[in-house]
């Protein structure tokens, strides 16, 4: 398998990494290219929110992969723990996951992973892996309304952080996992995420999914990334939706 990260794009600025990730994807560009920014004009988080991407307060890039394997849904869960990892061996600091995307620090958003699939028929052509981590940002930098939730390497530290050391060292841990994830070999992708996982089994919670709001007993992450819920006697799986 080719190494993922060896071809990485730089922009100081751009519009959104993602969007450039797949732009050229689509264009037959291969697995493991990087795309990096400075600065992103047009950042964008799910469920079409803005990502707020300020000038080097943050580390913002998008990697293209092309996958086997049928199980795409492991892929952010997978990316959530090689951020995980990297920032646990770079700075010490404990990271959590929180179902599908959210890597949070001291129960604040440190930050998130957009996955765009793209199919061709049945069959996926590619995914984007779109990875935002507050790394410089103080509080003031970000917008009122978000200072409650957010938090930075920074806020939490009091150090500035080089983006490009920790861009290198999430590389090294996708490298790690994504060989593992495509040898099929996801027993131990499983443990690192109910390591790191930010919800507890039995754990109370609520999940908004597009249609409706289901409230149960937190069971784990299955084969295919889907969270399942216990509800009474029944056990339901979920495949997108916000926790709370
Ligand atoms: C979320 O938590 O909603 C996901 C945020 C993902 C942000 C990253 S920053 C790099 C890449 N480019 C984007 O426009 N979004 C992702």
């Amino acid at each position: 398998m080719k190494k993922l990260g060896e071809k990485i794009f730089y922009f100081r600025a751009c519009s959104s990494t993602n969007d450039l990730a797949k732009e050229k994807a689509e264009k037959g560009e291969e697995e493991g290219v990087v795309f990096w920014a400075e600065e992103q004009l047009k950042g964008r988080g799910r469920e079409g929110r803005t990502w707020y991407s300020a000038k080097s307060k943050g580390l913002y890039f998008s990697i293209i992969l092309r996958p086997e394997s049928e199980s795409v849904l492991l892929l952010p869960l997978l990316a959530g723990i090689c951020c995980a990892e990297a920032i646990n061996e770079l700075f010490q600091l404990k990271v959590e996951l929180k179902w599908p995307n959210d890597i949070l620090c001291q129960n604040k958003k440190l930050g998130g992973i957009l996955a765009e699939a793209s199919f061709k028929g049945e069959k996926l052509n590619y995914l984007v892996l779109g990875i935002g981590l507050n790394t410089n940002y103080l509080l003031n930098d970000f917008p009122e309304e978000f200072r409650a939730f957010v938090t930075s390497l920074k806020i939490i530290s009091g150090k500035e952080f080089d983006n490009r050391e920790l861009l290198k060292a999430i590389l090294n841990r996708l490298n790690y996992w994504y060989n593992l994830f495509s040898q099929r070999k996801k027993k131990k992708l499983f443990s690192a995420f109910n390591k790191y996982s930010f919800f507890k089994k039995e754990q109370r919670i609520k999940i908004k999914t597009k249609e409706t709001t289901i409230e149960g007993n937190y069971k784990g992450i299955d084969q295919t990334g889907a969270l399942v819920l216990s509800i009474g006697r029944k056990e339901i799986k979920v495949y997108s939706g916000e926790v709370t």
